[in-house]
């Protein structure tokens, strides 16, 4: 139960931790098939997205401070205009036909839509070096099928909730071995899924990002710091200390649970929207964009959860009306016949 009461008391906590955790939600700011990290000006990229953050977000971006281009975020720091985004899971059902899985408000997230909740956590007060702006980086890979054989030290996991509300606890990612996995549940998951991606903690302190959007940054030296276990060492060809950007995603599987819907080979029936049906190839893209040095001062004064002395915590009233148009017009709700690029199931 540490976890829990890590963010039931807040102040109590920020007493005995130094650490610097902030933990937000942001709402749903489009699905859409374009992605201006990996496939910047491609219309469509190769597969659906759902994306939060800024509405600067488009199907490519400049590497200009897009704090300055966007005018509304639909996260709960007003002074957060990034983006953040990751595949979308689709049912496939008995008939191949396939259905989008809804997102559900994460635990402790407030009036939400959908979305992502996203942290950044540092050992300490300044410890950690923000993100400049132009800053972009991407963490997991499309095409992996296989286990890294990290053992906890994963990147990437799915948490199978074995209870409605979460199962009760939302224990910290990527540690528990008995329920969280690189892959999907292969289980029915009454209380959903959620998706865990973290990005590594050192930079190279020069680019603000490389051809494949992740050798810029890397894990410390004893390999990917699990969530919220920061302290690791840069290697010295990454010696940039930066903050932990974690993505949380809580999945509604719950219209799917039911096992007559189910493969009859005993497979579970979820797939990534790359096509992946094992959730090795899981990943998440970030473009920073922070105002001015309000990330930094939010690191360096032990800010924690969705409030920080000195930034804006805006209402989900308010984050809910920013939204982007898709830029892609195709149907992705729905029952479909094919995966929204046509991804074979591989
Ligand atoms: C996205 O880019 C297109 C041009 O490629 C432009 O017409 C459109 O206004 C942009 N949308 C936003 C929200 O910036
Ligand atoms: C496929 O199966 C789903 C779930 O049972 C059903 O809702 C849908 O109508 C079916 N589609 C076709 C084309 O039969
Ligand atoms: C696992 O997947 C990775 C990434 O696609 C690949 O480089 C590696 O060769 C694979 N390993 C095995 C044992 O198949």
């Amino acid at each position: 139960m540490f976890w829990l009461g890590f963010l039931a008391a807040p102040a109590a906590v920020q007493a005995q931790f130094s650490t610097t955790m902030l933990r937000f939600g942001c709402s749903q700011l489009t699905i859409d098939r374009i992605d201006p990290l990996v496939e910047p000006g491609n219309i469509p990229s190769a597969h659906v997205h759902q994306i939060v953050g800024g509405n600067a977000f488009n199907a490519s971006m400049p590497t200009a401070d897009i704090s300055q281009l966007a005018s509304c975020t639909t996260c709960t720091f007003a002074q957060d205009l990034s983006n953040y985004w990751t595949a979308n899971v689709y049912f496939r059902a008995r008939n191949g036909s396939f259905k989008r899985v809804p997102q559900m408000v994460n635990d402790m997230i407030g009036d939400a839509n959908a979305g992502i909740t996203v942290y950044y956590t540092a050992p300490g007060p300044n410890t950690v070096t923000a993100f400049k702006p132009g800053f972009r980086m991407f963490s997991g890979d499309v095409n992996r099928r296989n286990s890294t054989g990290l053992g906890s030290k994963i990147q990437s996991c799915f948490r199978c909730y074995d209870a409605p509300n979460f199962g009760g606890n939302i224990y910290a990612p990527c540690s528990d071995p008995q329920r969280d996995t690189e892959t999907f549940p292969t289980k029915p998951c009454p209380g959903g899924i959620r998706s865990s991606v973290i990005f590594p903690i050192c930079w190279d302190g020069r680019n603000l990002d490389s051809p494949n959007h992740i050798d810029h940054v890397a894990h410390p030296v004893d390999g990917p710091a699990p969530f919220a276990v920061v302290n690791g060492q840069c290697p010295q060809s990454h010696p940039v200390k930066i903050p932990q950007v974690h993505y949380e995603v809580v999945w509604d599987t719950t219209a799917f649970n039911n096992p007559q819907d189910w493969p009859e080979d005993g497979s579970q029936p979820f797939v990534l929207s790359t096509g992946d049906p094992t959730g090795y190839g899981q990943h998440g893209d970030y473009v920073f964009g922070w105002e001015g040095d309000a990330l930094q001062h939010a690191m360096d004064n032990r800010c924690f959860g969705p409030t920080c002395n000195g930034l804006t915590t805006q209402g989900f009233d308010k984050a809910n009306t920013c939204s982007v148009a898709p830029v892609v017009n195709e149907d992705n709700e729905g029952w479909l016949d094919e995966l929204p690029g046509g991804h074979h199931v591989m």
